[in-house]
């Protein structure tokens, strides 16, 4: 398992921060330790199963603003009832219903220039759920998210901690259709998504939801966080646990910052460990 996961880390140019340092007794074999070369991020001090510490709880509240440079709004504007209506809509629909939903979905201006939306993968009874940005070029093309560079990036993160695509893990992002050019979708075109997202929340049930990136973070928490602010620290979604960490794109282009990913993904395992299944 150790050896084929670094090989996994050696094949994405991962190995050298990724390293995992030797075992504590207790641990079985292929639960990795992390051996963080940067002081690890503030982490929260779970004291049971389940429970966050008080700085948590206030964390969750108190987010870092952060401005973020948005595009013109939507050219077709809803009113508030029909935006209500569309999300109580969405909130009935079975998996089958809802994908057919999102790929014949015009509620924003993304729908304009895709290929296909782009639901979601995985396994539908998942544990952990991670959420990322919205599908690129390679997405758009296969249907699939997290299937370019970054995908395989995301795979490797998911191998580093004993977790694989499809197998426990679902993932989908904050919106469904390709923002032209790889832009950073709006705010307003998150919004319009996020009722698909609540319903696949919603239908998953995930113990543990991990966020990649600021658009998905903004999809989960509502609110402009700030990665390297947020990252550590346990936010909610509808009561569920919600970690934030960098978006793998983002990592390709900071690859300093892997260590700071390789400590995230360690501290949403122990929270997953520490959470009670439902
Ligand atoms: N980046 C994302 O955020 N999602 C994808 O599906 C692909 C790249």
């Amino acid at each position: 398992m150790n050896e084929r996961r670094d090989a996994v880390l050696r094949e994405m140019g991962l190995a050298p921060l990724w390293r995992l340092r030797g075992r504590s007794q207790a641990r079985q074999a292929d639960e990795p330790e992390a051996v963080p070369e940067e002081p690890a991020a503030a982490r929260p001090s779970a004291t049971k199963a389940g429970e966050v510490s008080m700085r948590e709880r206030q964390a969750s509240h108190q987010p870092q603003p952060a401005p973020v440079p948005q595009p013109a709004p939507v050219a077709v504007a809803q009113s508030a009832d029909s935006m209500d209506e569309r999300a109580g809509r969405i909130e009935t629909l079975d998996w089958e219903a809802l994908e057919a939903d999102i790929r014949a979905c015009t509620a924003c201006r993304l729908c304009e220039r895709r290929r296909q939306a782009v639901p979601g993968v995985g396994d539908r009874l998942a544990d952990w759920m991670f959420v990322g940005e919205g599908p690129g070029a390679e997405e758009d093309l296969r249907g699939e998210p997290f299937v370019g560079v970054a995908g395989k990036l995301l795979d490797a993160m998911l191998a580093a901690i004993g977790l694989k695509r499809g197998e426990g893990v679902y993932i989908a992002n904050a919106v469904k259709c390709r923002p032209p050019h790889n832009r950073t979708p709006g705010n307003d075109e998150i919004e319009a998504c996020a009722p698909y997202l609540a319903r696949q929340i919603a239908l998953v049930q995930p113990r543990l939801l991990v966020a990649l990136g600021r658009p998905a973070a903004r999809a989960l928490l509502g609110v402009d966080v700030a990665i390297g602010a947020a990252r550590g620290q346990v936010f909610r979604y509808r009561g569920t646990p919600v970690v934030v960490t960098y978006h793998p794109a983002y990592l390709l282009r900071n690859q300093r910052d892997k260590a700071k990913v390789w400590e995230d993904l360690c501290f949403a395992r122990e929270l997953m460990e520490k959470t009670t299944p439902a």
